[in-house]
């Protein structure tokens, strides 16, 4: 196992320092308030303030933009100076007062109720003065514990910053050069001579010696009212917050200074690297502070400082499971963000993996200015909301992802996104989402040469292909840091996994274990024996088959174990109860509360999200040591497992892909949180040699699968293509299939056709379909005609509308505009009921016709108009033969319209789920499916001008499904991974807003909140902070715009 290591370099440290001094666009010394409150401590005109030592919590949120960024004001800046400045003796603080006033409305929007000119000056004069005193006081004084607690706090770059700047100020005390220029400046004006003077001292070290000393004069006179001028309204920013911490401002006014530098580094497209990867040293306390990260392993390090990487190339990266993967495409996003200054977009697979990761990098983007924004099930803007300085980081499922693409290349704003960032990049080639992924991928590739692509996984295996397709680099490493030791067991034997042997396993050791004659019967695989080698002191995970077998499992191991499981934190699990009790209003799954109380839980898509969670939360507090799951926690997922046991070599009925086998074993042995780890495979004797294959043979390939599902996604690709203008023509639209994964892969994937001829039959259907118009015959060489999307093409394809279901979908919302039942909601609802459920669907015809017969006369109307006559469900009720034809597909869909209906009634997805004998976890599952359908239908009908009346209709059912709670809770589930039963308990506890939990203060949190840990809490905080400071943001980009003054008015010119 290779040593990690330390991850900043001094020769890399210095080689920033040395950036730093020669960056000329930056007069440190004097823009930087940590320069000028250094040694001033409660000096006249600064508020006076204890230092503070837990300031990370406080002001995190609202007090701080980045001026530096903002090229144009700077801009705006220079040009006012500029006007004022034309007579040099002009007093610069007079100068500085009109500037700041005719800066104010235009620049500090924020500042538009409270600040005013005097204000500004006030600020400014604090600045100077703290400036003076750095140069007067002597280092010995009393503030100099003040001094001394603000260094602990600087990074070390900004501590040898500040010895420089000692040395270079002595030497200014007797230099005739600074000397001259002291007088300089003082003769325009002795009020502001401190700080120039010490901008001096900076300037002078970069500054070429044959410069005349009036030209040195005026431009250093610039360079510090700039500053200044930064100053103040770095100042008022702050203005707004009552108690400003004091390190606070001075960690702010470093960073901003080293994101400065930073982005000068990499603008500079110099191999030396930063600070920490050319990112300011902030960066890497909020790792350490937040993920407990000191170092980096040695292949992160070297992977970073890629040549590839610098030189900005596409880059795929594999490492085993647990190898440390996401630290790395984080610091690179960080990078895109801070230094490069553009937007970044993360795919993730799951919806609660976007979640988890908007809230752990919320902290992130409140520290270090940037916006996190969720896109995932219907949240999410499109296009987003332009941002004029902070840069966004959109976190997104596949699906969002995708929508995100369409609507930059739409906006022509595709430039706008700097990097594309893949987790779990194998899903390229698992099914319609791996279509999605592909197509996604190939836009980018092909509308926006100069945003970069990063990839990740553990379980590739034809890189060369992907390679291809995304035009990357490759790099690769065996490192894992907790080393994973790989088991089988056949009867009572455990043998390792051991590729030098004959057959590929080595005998380990017999399993020690006493049964009776009854448990051989009940545990004929010895789970019971396996597990208690490693629970309660360990935790342990169980991959199961199918969901019932983890409930199976759950109930089987606790019933035979002994009485002392009990006692390992019974309080902690008599919680668990109590809180999934509050979670179910009331109810617990009977299992569940069996197991529990020994540390035992099933885990599967069977739960409510809300159970998920907290089960999930108690595992990883070893509040249960013994999950027992299926493949849904098998991939992204951090619990802590010192064995992962796998009950059969399968999922469901198929046998286990080596993709999935390696995802499951790679859930032992996580670093920081476990030290060892260990995975076991269950095998019977006749599996034995399928298993065999199963863990000596490589991984499988990724291929495309656009030809998947009588080519739905190559369809879907073509309709959009046209529809975004990206190729408009055969020809075109050839040139662009070459580009993707399938282009890449033509041979292998379709054997009887060529690509051009799929192409071909593609663009005929959607042309016969009425979603596109032109003509493609080859004969008629008409490759370069040019194609047009209709306007029902166009709605498919904005809404995401499956090609299979969008004449269908036409047809019943026409229908519906000549006799829409508005009487409740529940034909809207049947409009917005997903098709792809149904044919999971199988109706109880009891509940059915209960359900039918509790409706008012003109919601059973609906029933009929759709297609569901009531002689029909009454004689399905009573069994009897029908002789007339519904079609299928229509009577399940109106049962999941039912379900829906009753769940915005009842808001309870318990007493839902035992009303028509349903799992809860597939109600909540038809539930979000259902809002996502709906906000797709709401896109759809957008585009198409006769729907004009359902847009007001289904942006409101949209919000109800989305949430499905309570109304007043909303707001506060509007937060990434705030679910129903927090937000309830939230509400309760007298946090009913957004602002609310925004301004909430951790500690008081967690005392009121129960299950709540400190992380926790701090999460949700930073994670409102973010939702906050998007929506104010968002809102000040609305006003920017509305009072824009247009460049067009008529006479004006
Ligand atoms: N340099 C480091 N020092 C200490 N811990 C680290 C370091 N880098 C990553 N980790 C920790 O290692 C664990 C696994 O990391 P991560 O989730 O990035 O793995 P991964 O490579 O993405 O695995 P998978 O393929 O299973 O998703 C995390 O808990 C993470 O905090
Ligand atoms: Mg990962």
């Amino acid at each position: 196992m290779a040593e990690p290591r330390l991850a900043v370099r001094r020769k890399n440290r210095s080689s920033l320092e040395r950036k730093r001094s020669r960056a000329p666009a930056q007069p440190i010394a004097a823009s930087s308030p940590v320069a000028r409150k250094r040694p001033s401590g409660g000096g006249e005109g600064a508020p006076a303030e204890a230092p503070c030592t837990n300031d990370s919590e406080e002001d995190m949120f609202g007090d701080y933009d980045s001026f530096c960024g903002n090229d144009s004001l700077v801009a705006q800046v220079d040009d006012i100076e500029h006007k004022y400045l034309q007579d040099n003796n002009m007093d610069v603080k007079a100068a500085a007062e009109m500037v700041l006033g005719n800066l104010q409305s235009g620049v500090h929007q924020k500042e538009q109720d409270n600040s005013s000119a005097p204000e500004n000056v006030v600020v400014l004069k604090s600045d100077q003065e703290g400036a003076c005193q750095m140069r007067d006081s002597d280092p010995a004084d009393g503030n100099q514990e003040l001094t001394e607690s603000i260094l602990d706090d600087l990074p070390c770059s900004q501590l040898l910053y500040f010895e420089k700047m000692d040395e270079l100020f002595s030497a200014s005390r007797t230099s005739p050069v600074s000397k001259g220029q002291d007088e300089c400046v003082n003769s325009s004006s002795d009020k502001i001579r401190d700080p120039l003077t010490f901008s001096a001292g900076a300037k002078h070290r970069n500054r070429p010696p044959d410069s005349s000393s009036h030209s040195k004069c005026v431009s250093f006179k610039t360079e510090s009212l700039k500053d200044h001028l930064k100053s103040a309204m770095t100042g008022n920013a702050r203005a707004q917050t009552l108690q400003v911490s004091k390190t606070k401002q001075l960690k702010e006014a470093v960073l901003s200074e080293e994101i400065f530098v930073a982005r000068k580094v990499i603008e500079s497209s110099s191999v030396d690297i930063g600070p920490f990867y050319g990112l300011p040293s902030k960066v890497k306390d909020l790792f350490r502070q937040l993920r407990g990260i000191e170092t980096l392993y040695e292949w992160q390090h070297d992977c970073l400082t890629l040549e590839s990487l610098q030189q900005r190339r596409n880059l795929i990266y594999s490492l085993p499971t647990g190898g440390g993967k996401t630290l790395v495409a984080e610091i690179i996003i960080l990078q895109e963000l801070l230094c490069r200054q553009k937007d970044v977009l993360m795919i993730l697979p799951y919806v609660a993996i976007v979640q988890e990761k908007v809230r752990g990098l919320s902290s992130f983007g409140i520290e270090l200015g940037f916006l996190v924004e969720e896109y995932a099930g219907s949240k999410g803007r499109f296009p987003p909301v332009k941002r004029r300085v902070k840069k966004s980081l959109y976190i997104a499922t596949i699906e969002k992802g995708h929508a995100l693409v369409n609507s930059l290349i739409e906006t022509e704003r595709i430039y706008d996104l700097g990097l594309v960032v893949v987790d779990e990049l194998h899903m390229l080639g698992e099914g319609s989402r791996g279509a999605i992924l592909e197509i996604t991928l190939a836009k980018i590739l092909y509308t926006s040469k100069k945003t970069q692509i990063i990839g990740m996984s553990a379980t590739l295996n034809n890189v060369g292909d992907l390679q291809k397709f995304l035009q990357a680099e490759y790099y690769t490493s065996d490192f894992r840091p907790v080393e994973l030791k790989e088991y089988i067991k056949v009867r009572d034997t455990i043998y390792a996994v051991d590729s030098k042997t004959e057959n590929g396993f080595a005998f380990s050791r017999l399993l020690n274990f006493k049964y009776s004659s009854n448990l051989e019967k009940a545990d004929p695989d010895h789970i019971i024996a396996l597990v208690t080698e490693v629970i309660p002191k360990y935790s342990c995970l169980i991959f199961c088959p199918t969901k019932k077998n983890c409930e199976n499992v759950a109930s089987m191991v606790c019933k035979y174990l002994k009485k002392e499981f009990r006692a390992h934190k019974e309080k902690e699990k008599q919680d668990l109860i109590k809180n999934l009790k509050s979670i179910g209003n009331g109810s617990v799954c009977p299992v569940l509360k069996q197991t529990i109380p020994f540390g035992i839980a099933y885990h599967h898509s069977g739960l409510t999200n809300d159970e998920r969670k907290s089960i999930e939360e108690a595992y990883s507090s070893g509040v249960l040591c013994l999950l027992a799951c299926t493949a849904t926690l098998a991939a992204g997922v951090n619990l802590p497992a010192r064995r992962v046991i796998l009950r059969a070599p399968y999922v469901g009925s198929d046998f286990l892909k080596k993709n999935q086998y390696k995802q499951m074993i790679g859930r032992a042995g996580r670093a920081g949180i476990d030290s060892a780890g260990e995975s076991i495979l269950i095998v019977q004797e006749r599996d034995k040699h399928l298993v065999q294959d199963l863990v000596h043979s490589p991984l499988e390939n990724c291929y495309s699968n656009l030809l998947l599902e009588l080519s739905k996604g190559m369809q879907s690709l073509l309709l959009s293509l046209v529809g975004l203008k990206i190729a408009v023509t055969h020809e075109e639209v050839d040139d662009f299939m070459c580009c993707t994964l399938l282009g890449v892969q033509q041979q292998l994937v379709s054997k009887e056709k060529s690509l051009p001829e799929i192409i071909k039959d593609g663009l005929e259907n959607l042309i016969e379909k009425g979603l596109l118009k032109g003509r493609i015959s080859q004969e008629d060489h008409n490759s370069k005609s040019t194609l047009t999307i209709t306007p029902l093409g166009k709605a498919t394809y904005k809404g995401s509308i499956d090609l299979a279901y969008c004449n269908l979908l036409y047809r019943e919302l026409k229908k519906g505009l000549e006799g829409l039942v508005l009487e409740s909601n529940l034909h809207l609802l049947y409009l917005s009921t997903p098709y792809d459920m149904t044919s999971t669907c199988s109706p109880d015809w009891m509940i059915y016709l209960r359900q039918f017969n509790q409706l008012s006369a003109a919601e059973q109307k609906v029933a009929d108009i759709v297609g569901v006559p009531e002689s029909f469900i009454t004689k399905k009720a009573s069994g009897q033969a029908i002789r007339k034809n519904v079609d299928n597909a229509v009577v399940n869909r109106l049962y999941l319209t039912f379900v829906l209906y009753a769940l915005l009634k009842e808001t309870n997805i318990w007493s839902v789920s035992e009303k028509f004998n349903m799992s809860r976890g597939y109600v909540q599952n038809l539930l979000s499916s259902a809002a996502s359908f709906a906000s797709c239908l709401l896109h759809f009908c957008e585009e198409l001008e006769e729907f004009w009346v359902y847009k007001a209709l289904l942006t409101e059912l949209t919000k109800q499904l989305t949430y499905c709670v309570k109304t007043e809770l909303i707001p506060l589930m509007e937060v990434a991974g705030v679910l129903e039963a927090r937000a309830k308990q939230l509400y309760n506890a007298g946090y009913k807003t957004l602002a609310h939990l925004a301004n909430a203060n951790p500690e008081t949190l967690v005392r009121m909140i129960e299950h709540l840990s400190r992380r926790q809490a701090k999460q949700i905080i930073s994670s409102a902070k973010m939702l906050l400071s998007e929506k104010a943001e968002a809102l000040q980009e609305e006003v920017e715009e509305l009072l824009k003054v247009p460049t067009d008015i008529p006479g004006t010119h």
